[in-house]
């Protein structure tokens, strides 16, 4: 990984910092931006010099294909600070494959490592002062590509813009999580984009998600759009379920995200001696334990959610609670992944990047 490979980045500082105005121990997920974002445009068929200027609102002609034909691809990445004031990244290098992968995916350019890398190692030197010390405070990152072509022919742009932009975040969901079983929506589909984190993934799950919420429910567990017997990941995380000592989670597939947390939440429960099997769970499975009351835990893993543990879900109109247990393997697996992330524990698996 070549992520200190100093790009020629051009630096336009901000004339005055927002951080005095912001309440880091209120923060509601997304909302706040630092004081630089990082841009990088792609014309003439190549990636042109980078820049990390202020933060600010830019223009797009009407026509640009991003708002036509939502082509735009994301990540998600977080940024923490260590007791000796030293900031981290976690396993950048599989975001930004996952980047390129998503761009191929939705036949944009690869972006190159010492932009994505390198522009993000800069603009978090610049920033570093918006990671606050402490469990539970971080930066979330979001690198992110759209197409800035122009004219509405349903074809691939040949312009776009790369960029970074960073929010202070503590946790993504405020109280208890929900969840709906899907039986009519679907995520994704084979052959499909599923896999890609495109901005069209999360927009196509706003209806469904609307129609759970009113009913009381935060998220949806999406399931195969063939059969809908499998459960494969739920809106903005994957999912693992513990059936007695067992921890089950989907494989990632063309419909399934292969999510950062979610790969090493795995890695990190077989170091545990946790019984683990990667193979998808039928929903029919799922209520049978519910049922007969080995369903012990239900919980999502993402880079903004964390480990989240999830208290009920609904299946054709009827609810399940799960019960309260003490020896939560989320809560363990959770513990064991953030001592890391904020290096209070070693890391025997090398996934901290120090800017
Ligand atoms: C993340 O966890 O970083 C994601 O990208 C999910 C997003 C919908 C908040």
């Amino acid at each position: 990984m070549n992520l200190k490979n100093n790009p020629e980045i051009d630096i336009i500082r901000a004339s005055s910092t927002k951080i005095n105005d912001v309440d880091f121990e209120n923060l509601v997920f997304g909302n706040i931006f630092t004081d630089h974002m990082l841009v990088c445009d792609y014309k003439d068929g190549k990636w042109q010099k980078p820049v990390i200027r202020p933060y600010e609102p830019f223009l797009l002609d009407p026509s640009a294909k991003v708002f036509h034909y939502g082509q735009a691809i994301f990540e998600g990445m977080k940024a923490y600070k260590d007791n000796n004031d030293d900031v981290w990244l976690f396993r950048p290098d599989e975001n930004f494959d996952r980047f390129n992968k998503s761009a191929v995916r939705m036949a944009m350019p690869e972006v190159p490592e010492e932009v994505f890398l390198g522009g993000l190692h800069e603009i978090l030197k610049i920033e570093k002062d918006w990671v606050k010390k402490g469990k539970g405070n971080t930066l979330y990152i979001r690198p992110f590509m759209i197409a800035t072509g122009t004219g509405v022919v349903a074809a691939p742009s040949s312009q776009y813009r790369f960029m970074i932009i960073l929010s202070p975040a503590k946790s993504y969901y405020s109280g208890e999580v929900k969840v709906i079983i899907a039986e009519h929506y679907s995520r994704a589909a084979n052959g499909g984009i599923g896999a890609a984190k495109a901005a069209g993934n999360y927009s196509a799950q706003f209806y469904p998600t609307q129609l759970a919420n009113k009913d009381g429910f935060q998220q949806i567990i999406w399931t195969d759009d063939a059969t809908h017997t499998k459960l494969e990941e739920a809106g903005t995380m994957n999912v693992f379920f513990r059936i007695n000592n067992t921890l089950f989670t989907a494989p990632a597939s063309e419909r399934i995200l292969d999510g950062v947390t979610r790969k090493s939440l795995i890695t990190l429960a077989e170091k545990e001696g946790i019984d683990i099997q990667v193979r998808s769970v039928l929903v029919w499975e799922l209520v049978e334990a519910a049922k007969n009351g080995t369903l012990k835990e239900i919980f999502g893993a993402g880079t903004a959610a964390v480990v989240n543990p999830i208290v009920g879900f609904s299946y054709k109109g009827e609810y399940f609670e799960l019960p309260k247990v003490e020896d939560s393997i989320a809560l363990q697996l959770k513990e064991k992944l953030t001592n890391i992330q904020y290096k209070l524990a070693e890391d025997p698996f090398d996934w901290t990047v120090k800017i």
